[in-house]
């Protein structure tokens, strides 16, 4: 399958290509969508999960001006939530999409906060300068290789400065199942879902069966000594045994 940077010509098609025609605009926007329907109805976990980050956040920034770089922010409305109490002087952000960014941005924009919006890869070269305090990745990291997560670790380390923290939620690969186990497993928490429409259902299903790519807690501890990220801690989701995910939080050594 053709690639760029490594994605799969499927999504590239949808997420990269200039949209001119109708037809592409509509799918991306009844996807955007069902993923929102998924992050208001809670089906992934963003919710505890991100309320867990939160109080994470609160306790380790308290009076610290934080400098934000999230990667693969989509809406952003998951990270505005999570940092509605903390002293940000600074956000950047890194998606793909050019349409969500815009919605990042209207979600982000808050006196006094610096922005700047980037639409770019997060697995190739990060297209953003000088150092920050926080980085955070929500649901996104799951769809590189793990040569480009090893890359992508390393590349955000050199944009860290000491003591930066990483918090990442994202898909977890339990340690005793495969990637075709994982798949069986969140194609069946999918297909559970009363409310899912028929026509969600399949976009859901083969967005995961092309796209996630989970790595265990051991494989993202060892990606993140790789490059001079010491996991810190993690939680993994609980009361949703077929949907594996968690929050992981590394710190910048
Ligand atoms: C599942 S959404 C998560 C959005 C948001 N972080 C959240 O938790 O609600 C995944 C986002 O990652 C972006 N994304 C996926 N692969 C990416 C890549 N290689 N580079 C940059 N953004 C990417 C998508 O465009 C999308 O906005």
């Amino acid at each position: 399958m053709e690639a760029v940077y490594g994605i799969p010509s499927h999504y590239h098609n949808i997420f990269l290509k200039p949209m001119k025609h109708r037809s592409e605009v509509d799918i991306f926007n009844d996807q955007w969508h069902c993923y929102r329907w998924m992050v208001d109805n809670n089906i992934m976990g963003h919710q505890q999960l991100m309320q867990l980050a939160a109080g994470k956040l609160r306790d380790y920034f308290t009076n610290k001006k934080v400098r934000l770089l999230d990667l693969g922010c989509g809406d952003a409305s998951v990270t505005a939530e999570m940092t509605r109490e903390l002293p940000l002087s600074s956000y950047t952000a890194v998606d793909l999409v050019d349409s969500v960014l815009k919605m990042a941005e209207e979600n982000m924009t808050r006196p006094g906060v610096k922005t700047l919006f980037k639409q770019s890869n997060i697995f190739a070269p990060l297209p953003v300068e000088g150092y920050y305090n926080l980085m955070f990745s929500s649901y996104a990291i799951h769809h590189g290789s793990l040569e480009e997560k090893q890359a992508l670790f390393s590349e955000m380390r050199t944009k860290a400065e000491p003591g930066c923290l990483f918090l990442m939620i994202d898909a977890i690969l339990p340690k005793d199942l495969n990637r075709e186990q994982y798949l069986k497993s969140v194609n069946r928490y999918f297909k559970s879902l009363p409310d899912l429409n028929k026509e969600w259902l399949n976009f859901v299903l083969d967005h995961v069966n092309q796209f996630d790519f989970p790595e265990s807690i051991e494989q993202f501890e060892h990606i993140g000594k790789q490059s001079q990220w010491h996991l810190m801690e993690h939680h993994l989701l609980e009361g949703l045994p077929d949907y594996p995910a968690g929050l992981l939080v590394f710190q910048a050594q």
